[in-house]
């Protein structure tokens, strides 16, 4: 019988070699890649969702997470460090545990959704809730690293774009060839990075040679922001991010260049989204799709509803959209109602009668 055995060992071929010489793994990566009937019909396009939830923390960090503390225990570290809005924290700190490492982290004060905390906490990291946003971490978890013994495995570690590029490759595995669009939601921008990097070097593109104009074999990269939190579509740095999507609160992305670059080459666009179209994007997916994802997991949806309202989604084109981390990190978010309101549960006897009677049957 076969065992899935990580994005390391499973690419192993099409992964570096100091990545490879001592694999730390929780089975991370061959997610499914789910058709989503309800967004082809919405879009007129054939979309598929690619559920990074499932990953053995909830988020596609473990992808890049294994191959850096992989390379990481290579190299006999004793310790690593990472700035977070949540999930990479979460994954870090599970990895770190696995391979006997300490892991350190850093998170805006106050804006990270519970089950992120609870995850780090559980792997026994040391969290830090810092005075400041993520930007404001990422610059501090950076000169840590400089100054100290502590190795950085935040995505401006090339370790974690190597890692997340399988995402890329699994797409195309399962589809036979790569989509017309892949769309995904862009916080620090190390995924639209890692995901164009696969794809250019699945369609047989060396990590440098020049392509095309625009390239063919490969998809456009559709990459979206939340509008509170959209630095790259404004053309300037946000000082103060904000958005319901906690994971994508992100106002100077360290792969800013690499990612207008994947959306250049690929002849994609890079957007923002409202909070109202990341939320109901989030109920379509969780109520009509059947997929549980955080908010922040539900922008490339959204950013993909609103270009079709635009009339800017081909008839038939195949689409997948990155959904990144599962709901269950941030599960306040389908107990309110579209307008606000709080979803309080039905209260009944525990008579079949009345059980009957509150839904409708009798
Ligand atoms: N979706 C989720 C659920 C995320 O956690 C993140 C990033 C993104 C999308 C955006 O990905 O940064 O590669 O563009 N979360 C990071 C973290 C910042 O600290 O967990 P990106």
């Amino acid at each position: 019988a076969h065992q899935w055995q990580g994005v390391v060992a499973e690419y192993a071929e099409r992964l570096p070699e100091h990545v490879r010489a001592s694999v730390v793994t929780l089975g991370e990566g061959g997610t499914p890649l789910v058709p989503a009937p309800a967004l082809s019909r919405r879009t007129g396009a054939d979309v598929w969702v690619k559920v990074e939830g499932m990953n053995p923390t909830g988020s596609f960090k473990d992808r890049g997470m294994t191959a850096a503390i992989s390379a990481a225990a290579g190299r006999g570290a004793k310790a690593v460090v990472c700035a977070s809005t949540g999930n990479t924290s979460a994954s870090a700190a599970a990895y770190a545990t696995r391979a006997g490492m300490t892991c350190a982290v850093l998170v805006p004060d106050g804006k990270i959704a519970m089950g992120k905390l609870s995850q780090a906490i559980a792997h026994g990291a040391r969290l830090l809730q810092v005075d400041g946003n993520f930007d404001d971490c990422l610059v501090a978890a950076r000169k840590l690293a400089e100054a100290y013994p502590v190795e950085l495995v935040n995505s401006v570690n090339p370790d974690r774009i190597e890692g997340q590029k399988t995402a890329a490759f699994e797409v195309v595995d399962a589809l036979g060839e790569a989509p017309d669009i892949h769309a995904l939601p862009v916080g620090n921008a190390g995924n639209i990075t890692a995901y164009w990097k696969g794809y250019r070097e699945y369609a047989g593109f060396d990590a440098g040679a020049a392509l095309p104009a625009v390239a063919t074999r490969t998809p456009q990269m559709w990459g979206f922001q939340a509008a509170g939190a959209a630095p790259i579509v404004l053309g300037h740095p946000v000082t103060d991010p904000e958005t319901v999507a906690t994971a994508i609160r992100i106002g100077n992305p360290a792969s800013w260049q690499q990612a207008e670059e994947a959306r250049d080459t690929s002849g994609g666009v890079i957007e923002s989204v409202t909070d109202e179209q990341i939320l109901a994007a989030h109920r379509i997916l969780s109520s009509e799709v059947g997929v549980f994802v955080e908010p922040a997991s539900a922008a490339g949806v959204a950013g993909v509803l609103a270009r079709a309202e635009r009339g800017l989604v081909p008839a038939g084109a195949r689409v997948v959209i990155t959904v990144t981390g599962h709901g269950l990190k941030d599960p306040a978010w389908a107990l309110r109602t579209a307008d606000g309101g709080e979803v309080e549960p039905t209260r009944v006897g525990a008579d079949v009668m009345s059980i009957a009677a509150a839904l409708d049957l009798a």
